[in-house]
């Protein structure tokens, strides 16, 4: 019997200002996407951008549903989007961030299981990491280098 350790690495930012020009910019964009979540039954609307290596910026957010399984959750909205309008296009980064009308939301808002193993597919596809930028209303903001150091362990297609 052996114990091991897993160890992540990520970098902590006091704040959205100081991200460089290009992480501003994507983060900006999530925020902008918060505009049109459709969140009625959480009042937690959510954010996402993915920049993409030919240098499109595409957003997805928070979709609810009455059933509320049925609801879907910002970043698969978007890196659905962009793989459905970019198939095979390299996904550089992805910032999320998030506003509620409850609370002032002032910790990373940290994508969900299912949500990080959506974007492993699309990481592992790509043969190259997704950075992940992820904020709350106010706050740090957490950058991950990759999606496999947010979801140790993953299943992927080398299982199948
Ligand atoms: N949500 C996201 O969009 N992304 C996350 O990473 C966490 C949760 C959404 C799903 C639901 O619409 C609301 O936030 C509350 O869970």
């Amino acid at each position: 019997m052996e114990n091991k350790t897993i160890q992540t690495q990520f970098t902590l930012y006091p704040s959205i200002a100081e991200l460089s020009t290009e992480d501003l910019h994507l983060m900006k964009a999530a925020q902008k996407a918060i505009l049109n979540a459709y969140a009625p039954y959480s009042n937690f609307q959510v954010g996402a951008a993915l920049l993409l290596e030919n240098g499109t910026i595409v957003t997805g957010n928070n979709q609810e549903n009455a059933a509320y399984p049925s609801g879907m959750c910002a970043e698969r909205v978007a890196i659905w989007n962009a793989s459905s309008q970019f198939p095979g296009m390299v996904i550089k980064k992805i910032a999320i961030t998030v506003k509620s009308k409850l609370k002032e939301v002032n910790k990373p808002v940290s994508p969900c299981g299912a949500c990080r193993q959506t974007l492993l597919e699309y990481e592992v596809n790509q043969k190259a990491p997704i950075e992940v930028f992820f904020t709350g209303e106010v706050g740090v903001v957490i950058k991950a280098n990759s999606l496999q150091d947010l979801l140790p362990f993953a299943f992927d297609q080398s299982f199948l």
